[in-house]
């Protein structure tokens, strides 16, 4: 059955455009296995639905069709429509007569504060199908009912929306919705087939209750999801499309006993927004991330991991091909230097308490750097530095001991910087000087502006 997995969204992005084959399915299978077996192409963090929308650069003024089709799912495409716009896209909503029985163009019209087009024999425009689809960044088919793509698998072309969809020379994405069995019937997965073939791109459906109150296939994404999945389609162009990048991110966790352990206050936000820019310029991401309670962006390949060891471990699998690390985790430095089976109890202590002998843990970042010496890989490496003082001379230390290429000093004393904060005040340092003295900017912005300097050190290298 074709169903578009985390593990597609990869594989279009190693081969965009080209139908999944075996080949690149082993290819996944292989770099998951490299990367640990703990590793996992980040399903839906449901956690992705309760993020707050605020402008995305890349879809900043990108131009959306979004073709609506007759399904109950409508009302979540009002939403979907209504997110894009917030984002920064323009959107286009193309309406099917079927489409506009469930919700009134002006609902579309309301949160895009843009026209809504259904009628291809309108006088007002000379050919509108070819206007619309030529000018597009993509179209996205959502609610996309059995019938109309059935009709695309087909090139029928009886209203705008399907006009629109064959003379469209943009990506298109399809977003299937359709009760009671009817997406693994046969004919609708020969089309889905079809479609998949033609390059289209398919996000979902998902399994669960249907209208009908019937359990199966057939579910729309989620708009939260949808979004994710626009993302990834419109950063194939990146500046790091075929590039892969790995990400570290969030604290380590050290065991006393089985109850108990070391830690930091990292959050993994920095992390966090530094994979989804990674993913926002095409990268194929691994994300290996300390325990986070923050959304795991659509599309990395998660490698959860509690221990530094764990940490180092993974970094060094995943940094054999890499074109770029970006080492933003809190590394826990030290961990105790027994860790007992059983929960210590108070009695156990002496009357000074419980002292706790520990001892360094590996700084993982120096052996990646024996790891490069040997093998060049990877390419650019980008380490982060937590300071409270000196940040110039201390950073500088860092990048040159460890062997970066950047490093970014962050006063984590500074007001809005350092730990469970959305903002962060950073300086980026080459072995050349200062590259750049940012301004206090979102964690998101600060993570778009190191991704760009990394690409463009990678384009010179
Ligand atoms: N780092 C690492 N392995 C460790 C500790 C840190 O790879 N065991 C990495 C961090 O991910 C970061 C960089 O090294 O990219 C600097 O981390 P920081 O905590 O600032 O410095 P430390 O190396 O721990 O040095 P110090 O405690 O002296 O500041």
């Amino acid at each position: 059955m074709f169903l578009f997995t985390s593990a597609e969204i990869i594989a279009q992005r190693l081969r965009p455009g080209r139908l999944m084959s075996e080949v690149t399915v082993l290819v996944i299978v292989v770099q998951r296995l490299k990367a640990g077996s703990k590793s996992k192409f980040a399903k839906v963090d449901e956690r992705i639905y309760t993020i707050l929308m605020e402008p995305i650069t890349l879809l900043k003024e990108k131009k959306i069709i979004l073709g609506v089709t007759g399904s109950i799912a409508v009302y979540k495409a009002v939403d979907l429509a209504s997110k894009l716009t917030q984002a920064g896209a323009h959107v286009d909503v193309i309406m099917s007569d079927a489409a506009r029985r469930f919700v009134a163009p002006l609902s579309f019209r309301s949160v895009t504060g843009r026209s809504v087009f259904d009628d291809m024999w309108t006088l007002e425009d000379h050919v509108r199908h070819v206007a619309l689809g030529e000018t597009a960044d993509m179209m996205l088919l959502a609610p996309a009912t059995a019938n109309t793509m059935a009709k695309m698998a087909y090139g029928l072309a009886d209203n705008l929306l399907t006009v629109t969809a064959l003379a469209a020379r943009c990506p298109i994405m399809v977003a299937p919705a359709m009760d009671g069995g009817m997406y693994e019937h046969a004919a609708t997965q020969d089309n889905v087939s079809r479609l998949v073939e033609r390059g289209i791109r398919l996000a979902g459906p998902t399994t669960g209750r249907m209208a009908s109150g019937l359990e199966g296939w057939g579910r729309m994404c989620e708009p939260a999801e949808l979004l994710a999945h626009v993302r990834l389609l419109l950063a194939e162009r990146g500046l790091l499309a075929g590039r892969h990048v790995v990400v570290t991110t969030g604290p380590t966790r050290e065991a006393l006993d089985p109850v108990r352990f070391i830690s930091n206050r990292s959050t993994g936000k920095q992390g966090l927004a530094v994979a989804q820019a990674a993913l926002d310029a095409g990268a194929q991401v691994t994300l290996i991330a300390g325990p986070v309670n923050e959304a795991i962006p659509l599309g990395v390949m998660h490698v959860p991991v509690q221990t530094t060891t764990e940490m180092g471990d993974a970094t060094l699998n995943a940094v054999e091909s890499a074109d770029a690390l970006f080492m933003v985790a809190a590394v826990a430095d030290f961990r105790p230097g027994n860790q007992s089976e059983k929960k210590i109890k108070k009695g156990e202590t002496d009357e000074w308490g419980l002292a706790i002998g520990l001892e360094p843990t590996l700084d993982v970042l120096t052996a990646v750097r024996t790891h490069r010496e040997k093998t060049g890989y990877p390419r650019v490496a980008l380490g982060f530095a937590a300071e409270t003082h000196n940040a110039y001379e201390y950073g500088r230390d860092k990048l040159l001991r460890k062997g970066l290429n950047f490093i970014a000093v962050n006063d984590v004393l500074a007001d809005g910087a350092g730990f469970a904060v959305d903002t962060n005040r950073v300086l980026l340092l080459s072995s050349a000087g200062v590259v750049e003295e940012m301004p206090l900017l979102s964690k998101t912005a600060v993570a778009e502006r190191l991704v760009a300097h990394v690409a463009k050190a990678l384009n010179n290298t």
